[in-house]
Parts: C-alpha cells; structure tokens; sequence
C-alpha cells in the first residue's frame, strides 16, 4: 500500500459549505466507543484491530470492500437483549437486517428466535437449525409457496397483513391438516419520528391492518372463525431507527384497546402482543442510543399499564429488534482509490465500494462516520465526502466527515455501524462483486459469506 501524502488538500476551517456535521474532532485518532463493534481498539501503530485482528491483514487476506463483523459484540447484543426481557417475553431477531448460517446457529444458541420475511430466509434459518417453533414469518405478501412451506415446516406463527391472506393462510393450513398460529399485523396510526421510507405505522402505506375505521377489528373476527388459524396475538411495527419510545407507547395503547374489544365482543383474550422492531442504534456520535434493559423496562411498564387500565391479564410480549442487534457489530473496511480536493468545497475520497454496499445514504439520507484505520495522522482534518466507484453522482457513502488532510490512494479507511441492511441490500449495479463478510472472534477471522466472483455473475447469466 502506499503511504504518500496527498499535497495539502483545500483548507476547510475558514469557510465550510453547507451540509450536516459539527466542527472536526479534536483527535481524528480517537474512535467513539459509540459507533463502533465493542472490542474495536487501536493498537500500538496506530492500526484499527476487532476481534484481536488488525485491520492492514484482514485487508490483505480477505481484500476489500468487506464487512468485517464482531462476533463478540453480536452475541453480547443478543444475550443483553434475551436477559433484559427475561423469561415472560420473547426476542425474535429481525433477519432483514442481515442473516447467514453463521448468525442463526449465534441466535439459537443464544436462545433468541428469528423474524423471516421470505421464502430465501426461511430456507436459511431451517438450512442452520432454527427450530420452526421458533421462527416468525412476516411480509406483505407471501406467495402460496412461501405460506406452504412456512405452514409445512411448523413455524411458531405467520404474520397476516391483509384480508386475503388471512384466507389465504387459513386455506393451506387446512388442507395440510394443520392449526396454523398466527397474529394480525396492524396499524396504528402513529407517525413514527424517522425517514418516510422506513415509519411503518401510519395509515396510508403498504403494511398491516389499520385500526382505524374498526378494520383490524373486523379481521380479528374473520380469523377468529377460520379453523385452519389459531390466532395468538396482535402485531404491530411501528418503524426504524426510533429514540423516542412515544410511539411504543401511543401504539402499545392503541393495540391494548383492540384486545379489550376483542375480549368484549368474543369473551377471548389474546395471550401475546408484538411491538415489533425499529429501536435506533448510533450512527454517529450525534446519535444516543438506549440500552435493551431500558428499552425491555419501559415497553413492559407500558404494556402492563395500559392492561391493568382495560382490566386485562398481561400478554406475553414479543419484539423484534434488528438493527440494534447486528448494526454496530460491523464495520465496512474499502481502500481509498483516489482523493479529489475541490477548492472552497470538500475532499472527495472515492472507495472501492459504495452504493453497491451501502445503499442507505443514498436511499434514506442516512448518516456514517469514517475513519482512517490503517495508520495514525496529525494531519489537520479536511471535510471530505466519501463516495463510491459506481456511475452515479448520488453514490454516497458518508456524506459529510472530517479525515486527516494526509489521506492517501491506499489508505484503508472504515465506516462503523454498518452489520444492519447493509450486505442485506446490497446489490450487483454496475456488475460489481457483493463484499464478503468476515467474522473475527479472538484474534481469528473467518469468512461466512464469501465474496461474489464473475463466476458468479456469469452463471446467472444464461442467455
Ligand atoms: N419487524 C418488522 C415487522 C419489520 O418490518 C422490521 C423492519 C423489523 C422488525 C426490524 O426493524 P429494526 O429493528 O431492524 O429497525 N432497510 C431499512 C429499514 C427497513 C426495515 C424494515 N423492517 C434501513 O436500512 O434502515
């Protein structure tokens, strides 16, 4: 790798252009705890090591870009989520986030369950072990196929979205002879405080039942008299990347109302609610995210509240945490191809990623920190934007950071808090080759899903 140094690129202190960021860190060497994998450290050179495993070899053996991912910190996540809600409720892992052999055998040993929402993560989650019982199956709109299957392998519940599928699931439950186990996802109206593309519970989208207009109630009763279901509970989700927990509160509220409907119109008492996924985790060191024990104490206050308003017995609580699991236990390692100081503006620096593997800035104006990992720098810090190969001006991976002002063509620099939706939304555009991710665990690294080849872009290619 090379380590000259850029001439001195724009100077940025004087005048900054407009974008989102505070002024630069003191130390650009200092890595917030914050953002990154828990055993992330520097070491005595100044290069960035997980898992007891530095940086420049990781690069070297396994290449780049890849999602390097802190097994340690996603087993500790998972447990601190299983023990903050204890033995009266249940954690299912939001698979969306980002699923492999590796993190269903992690989650089952750990005693978690699983949220699938495809017939691709279904196969996954059984291929590794999951018991069925244990796995939820969520979406939309499943195909035939997918409910067959999910019915056929014994998943612990289907999550119906619509009127059609509750038929739909009854149908095939039926005429497999099975009592499928099912909740009703609804919506509550909630305008969750995040990106439009990822709030869930408003009424004018894709998702779930509305409550309003006594629709959810009326799917309740249709499913109540379906002997193909067995209906256990009622779901509700209310978004992503979520801080404030108003909006569990206004929706465990809204969902505790229908139960008590529920209850007064057919004598039945559901025994469990789901609260679904979307707790926010730190992106950046703006970002102050909650621990899961807080997180487990509120949403049991509230839910264990507003039942003991509507005179009934507690249910069971479920949720279904993603990215606050997987999200901050890995990093995506690219080596810088080129810098490009433009006066008066910034310092692009170009990857050899980009929007291919991190779609999220593009996607939801989502905001990443940087920094540089394979070496230590006093260079003063120069506002860059890091940007990917791809042929698109929107191909953003960190919009606005402060690098040092020495970064160089083969520098290896990091983006933290990248393990959720990520590699999951990652694409081929432009033909380039999906990143592979690499597991550290106690000064090893292991790769559990490898790097795409042209081989395998050509295989596909049959015509
Ligand atoms: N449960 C349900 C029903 C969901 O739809 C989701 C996410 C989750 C749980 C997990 O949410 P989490 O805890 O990971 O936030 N791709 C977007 C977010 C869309 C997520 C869709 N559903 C992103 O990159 O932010």
């Amino acid at each position: 790798m090379s380590r000259s140094a850029h001439p001195a690129g724009p100077r940025h202190a004087d005048v900054l252009p407009e974008g989102h960021y505070s002024a630069p860190p003191a130390d650009l060497n200092t890595l917030d705890a914050k953002v990154w994998a828990q055993t992330v450290t520097r070491n005595a050179d100044g290069v960035l090591t997980v898992g007891g495993v530095d940086v420049v070899s990781l690069a070297e053996q396994h290449g780049t870009p890849a999602y390097i991912l802190d097994e340690a910190d996603f087993r500790g996540r998972a447990r601190a989520w299983r023990t903050a809600f204890g033995n009266d409720a249940d954690v299912f892992y939001a698979g969306k986030a980002f699923l492999s052999r590796a993190v269903v055998r992690w989650l089952h040993e750990e005693g978690l369950n699983l949220d699938v929402c495809s017939g691709g993560e279904l196969a996954t989650a059984l291929s590794a072990g999951m018991p069925a019982d244990r796995i939820a199956f969520h979406g939309n709109n499943k195909s035939t196929e997918e409910i067959r299957r999910a019915v056929e392998s014994g998943v612990g519940r289907i999550v119906l979205d619509s009127f059609q599928e509750i038929v739909r699931v009854a149908h095939i439950a039926q005429s497999l002879g099975r009592r499928q186990r099912v909740q009703i996802r609804v919506t509550v109206g909630v305008e969750a405080h995040t990106h439009e593309f990822i709030a869930t519970a408003h009424e004018d989208q894709k998702f779930g039942i509305p409550l309003a207009g006594g629709q959810a109630a009326e799917a309740v009763r249709r499913a109540l008299q379906l002997d193909g279901l067995e209906l256990i509970g009622i779901h509700s989700h209310i978004g992503s990347q979520i801080f404030d927990m108003s909006g569990f509160e206004v929706a465990a509220h809204r969902v505790v109302g229908l139960l008590k409907v529920i209850r007064d119109e057919h004598g039945v008492e559901l025994p469990e609610i789901d609260l679904g996924g979307g707790l926010g985790i730190a992106y950046t060191s703006d970002d102050d995210p909650r621990e899961p024990h807080e997180i487990a104490k509120a949403l049991t206050e509230i839910v264990t509240r507003e039942c003991e308003a509507a005179r009934l017995r507690t249910p069971r609580i479920s949720v279904e945490p993603g990215r606050a699991i997987v999200g901050p236990t890995a990093f995506t390692l690219y080596e810088v191809g080129t810098v490009k100081p433009l006066d008066g503006l910034r310092t692009y620096v170009s990857v050899d990623g980009g929007m291919s593997d991190n779609i999220r800035t593009a996607l939801y104006d989502a905001e990443y920190s940087v920094a540089l990992v394979s070496r230590a720098s006093d260079a003063e810090p120069m506002l860059a934007r890091v940007v990917g190969k791809h042929c698109e001006s929107g191909d953003i991976v960190v919009k606005d950071a402060f690098l040092p002002s020495d970064l160089a063509p083969g520098d290896l620099v990091a983006v933290p808090a990248t393990g959720a939706y990520c590699r999951s939304m990652a694409s081929n555009y432009n033909h380039v080759l999906r990143p592979p991710v690499v597991v550290v665990r106690e000064g090893e690294a292991r790769v559990v899903v490898r790097r795409e080849t042209e081989e395998d872009l050509l295989r596909l290619d049959v015509g």
